[in-house]
């Protein structure tokens, strides 16, 4: 019955920056110097030990009598980690996913594709994707045609100044001068592509 406990603990830690702080810190962190530094209000310093304990139940951090520190797991909650699994965290606890969990019933008697489906009307994809961007997107081929047959998503095409700087964008379409190696522009979805037709173009000329 208390399983999504887990989860809502997991997400609180990260939030909190928990496996940060005792990253940061070095060496295992006491339980007082490590609510000394949490963003909590006082009145809720007694509930640290008991996220803790969760979370070392859990598997995510270890006690030991220095205090504590990350597990192997615990590191791929950190920030710098290139491997790190917060984005899914913070996914899979969204409450846009949590309604469909709680409407299996009406999806086993309805004829729906999926719960998702069944809390929302469409599938996910349709109904969390609002920006698009198409990086070294040239002269916005694609980003023209997803903007002008889905309306809703603001497509953004990045490119050098050379290329997009006098392209004429649309209601829902900007030309963006940059350098991908520098910056990308943020958006639901990036689109990092070679057409078919210039790659044979340019081993025509290899
Ligand atoms: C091979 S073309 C691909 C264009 C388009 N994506 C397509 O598939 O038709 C590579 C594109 O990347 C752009 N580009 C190259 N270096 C870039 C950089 N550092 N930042 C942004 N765009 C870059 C080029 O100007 C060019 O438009």
């Amino acid at each position: 019955m208390f399983h999504f406990k887990k989860s809502a603990c997991l997400k609180c830690a990260v939030e909190l920056g928990i496996p940060d702080v005792i990253s940061n810190h070095g060496k295992p962190i006491t339980l007082s110097d490590l609510i000394s530094v949490l963003p909590i209000h006082p009145s809720k310093s007694a509930h640290i030990f008991r996220l803790m304990q969760f979370l070392a139940n859990s598997g995510f951090f270890v006690e030991n009598p220095q205090g504590y520190a990350l597990t192997s797991a615990g590191q791929l909650l950190l920030k710098d980690e290139p491997f790190n699994v917060r984005a899914h965290i913070f996914l899979s606890c969204d409450p846009a996913l949590l309604k469909p969990r709680n409407l299996l019933i009406e999806w086993f008697q309805n004829d729906g594709p999926s719960p998702f489906d069944t809390a929302y009307g469409n599938n996910l994809w349709d109904y969390s994707l609002t920006t698009f961007a198409d990086v070294g997107g040239g002269t916005g081929k694609v980003a023209k045609a997803v903007a002008q047959n889905f309306p809703s998503i603001k497509c953004t095409v990045y490119d050098l100044a050379h290329v997009v700087a006098n392209q004429k964008g649309a209601e829902n379409l900007e030309f963006l001068v940059g350098d991908m190696f520098q910056s990308v522009p943020c958006a639901n979805a990036i689109l990092l592509k070679v057409t078919k037709d210039i790659l044979s173009l340019n081993s025509d000329f290899l």
